[in-house]
């Protein structure tokens, strides 16, 4: 099977080839068409996204992708929202769950954030009404909202978990995320066994600082997940640790949830965990379960002996020989 990989920018190409050596070593049949993206892209040959790239995704339907830097205010769209769009990833779905050995305030964190990918404010329609005044449209349909929740409820019912949250501003935001509110109470009646509620976003920023453990599924339009993600990274240690999958009706992309670091890149420090579990979303999505259970085992056994991480996480190993360590349990 043939899948489209982005190495990116940044940090983007080094997590590449450690998650690639790691899964290498499980001999699957797995090619990967590889192809810049982003700025780097760009110095080639002028596109952000270049055409055979996108012919590439076409063929194969699966993407591993890295992070990308995202040129500000110069006028370019990011490449990760104009991908979402282009192949209608409308489901962002970023589960963050406590590592083995990862200090972080909390205890066992097991939160699965659905974010809505196609609207909301990202569809990037900002007007210029005078030079001191300038309107940015926030966009909720019917249709980009059910399936959103659709996909909350289902993944909640196929995998054992037993409480679904909505987050959202219908106090202020009456219409626009009242009416994501009306649909999320409209379909959770066809879902009797799953608890429910809701919640104001600020509110859920509290709430998931001070009692993360009440919450377990929850769902949202995009700019509040966007943001709801991060804070959830915060949680289990950080965003180098949180994996994302951007699922549509045909197309489906797996990425790290972090930039492209630029502050760290080319040092051989980066931390590959996020890409990697990235593909291990990506292995349980194209049916390898058993390999994407093997390699986040590897991992965990790696992650409890301190001297073999990456520094963000409190090691003194660098990425090289982080990924040399998870290569060494999985061939023991
Ligand atoms: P960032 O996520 O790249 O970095 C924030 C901080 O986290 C930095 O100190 C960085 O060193 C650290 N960090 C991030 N990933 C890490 C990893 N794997 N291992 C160890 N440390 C890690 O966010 P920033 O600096 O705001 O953005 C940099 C560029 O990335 C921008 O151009 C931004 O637009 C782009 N970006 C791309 C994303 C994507 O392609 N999915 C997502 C977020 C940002």
């Amino acid at each position: 099977m043939k899948i489209t990989c982005f190495e990116g920018d940044g940090i983007g190409p080094e997590i590449t080839n450690s998650v690639l050596r790691i899964l290498d070593t499980l001999n699957l049949d797995l090619e990967f068409e590889k192809y810049p993206i982003g700025q780097t892209a760009y110095d080639i040959c002028g596109k952000l996204i270049p055409d055979e790239a996108i012919e590439s995704i076409k063929r194969n339907k699966i993407v591993l992708k890295a992070p990308i830097t995202t040129p500000i205010a110069k006028g370019f769209r990011s490449v990760n929202v104009q991908l979402r769009l282009l192949l209608d990833l409308y489901a962002n779905i970023r589960p963050a769950k406590s590592l083995p050995n990862v200090e972080t305030r909390y205890g066992n964190i097991d939160i699965v954030v659905f974010r809505e990918n196609t609207e909301d404010l990202y569809i990037g329609l900002e007007e210029v009404i005078s030079e001191d005044e300038i309107h940015a449209i926030k966009k909720i349909t019917r249709q980009a909202s059910e399936r959103i929740i659709k996909a909350a409820f289902e993944y909640a019912q196929n995998n054992g978990r037993h409480k679904v949250t909505c987050v959202h501003k219908a106090n202020i935001l009456k219409k626009s995320d009242g009416l994501f509110l009306d649909i999320f109470n409209e379909i959770k009646n066809n879902y009797p066994e799953i608890e429910t509620n809701d919640i104001i976003v600020d509110n859920a920023c509290m709430q998931l600082v001070m009692n993360p453990s009440q919450f377990d599924v929850m769902v949202m339009p995009n700019l509040y997940g966007d943001i709801l993600s991060d804070l959830t990274s915060g949680l289990i240690g950080g965003l180098g640790l949180l994996p994302s999958m951007n699922l549509g009706y045909d197309y489906a992309l797996f990425e790290a949830v972090h930039g492209s670091a630029p502050d760290i890149a080319g040092k051989d420090l980066a931390n590959p965990t996020a890409l990697l579990l990235s593909a291990c979303l990506m292995l349980d999505h194209l049916g390898y379960s058993t390999e994407a259970h093997k390699i986040r085992e590897a991992l965990y056994r790696v992650l409890e002996h301190k001297e073999l991480c990456t520094k963000d996480i409190g090691g003194q190993n660098t990425l090289s020989g982080f990924t040399s360590s998870i290569i060494n349990e999985l061939t023991k």
